[in-house]
């Protein structure tokens, strides 16, 4: 896998990411979900310079110009419920691509700390030769990715995937390596050692979802 950790260089990235990890200000969940938004944007920035651009000729009202436009045909998937809001920030550069919805959660065996991941609901366009693009804010275990690439089998083969995460574990990442294949690009804006038993990133953030849209039950 192809790592781009762009949290390593400093830039307004880290101001977005310190304000979503921060207890005080996560107690405003607009505030938490624009964040992911801006994050997304970011990312989806420094991911657009990997697609394949061609010149095209466009007019302007006063004459025309050479302007090079990438040709990719993307597919954004994300995992139904707390992607959503990097999905919107990847769908606001990204405007045009076509977009995949999963639902996937975390089953834990009698309340012991292993889970599996259950998907329950998929909603995806063929991704045969197109460029895949899945958003998982917290990339903590891999296992997740691993599952909806798994649950899309039937939709095709893409021609190149991209992961796109807010923050991820040092052993997700390392799991994701090993079961992706090895031109797919990691795009990241923070790396943390540690996973609780539950499968929690340390320190992370706390539970994206919740912080997004409310405790569930
Ligand atoms: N999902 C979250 O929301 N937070 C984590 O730390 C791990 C997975």
């Amino acid at each position: 896998m192809i790592i781009h950790n762009l949290g390593l260089t400093n830039s307004v990235l880290n101001q977005f990411i310190s304000e979503i990890r921060d207890v005080s200000i996560q107690k405003d969940p607009l505030r938490f979900r624009k964040n992911i938004e801006r994050i997304g944007e970011i990312l989806s920035y420094e991911l657009s310079k990997e697609l394949n651009y061609t010149p095209k000729n466009i007019k302007t009202p006063l004459g025309s110009k050479e302007v090079a436009t990438f040709d990719d045909e993307l597919v954004l998937c994300s995992i139904l419920r707390a992607g959503l809001p990097l999905h919107n920030g990847l769908l606001n550069y990204f405007d045009r691509a076509e977009n995949a919805f999963i639902s996937a959660y975390r089953h834990h065996h009698d309340n012991e700390d292993s889970f599996e991941v259950i998907v329950k609901y998929l909603a995806s366009p063929s991704i045969e030769n197109k460029t895949f693009i899945m958003a998982d804010p917290m990339l903590a275990t891999g296992k997740t990715l691993e599952n909806t690439m798994m649950a899309l089998k039937d939709h095709g083969k893409p021609k190149q995937i991209h992961i796109v995460s807010i923050i991820g574990s040092t052993e997700g990442i390392a799991y994701a390596s090993e079961v992706f294949p090895k031109n797919t690009h990691l795009w990241i804006a923070a790396v943390d050692d540690a996973l609780t038993s539950r499968g929690y990133i340390v320190p992370g953030l706390g539970d994206a979802g919740d912080l997004s849209y409310g405790i569930k039950l």
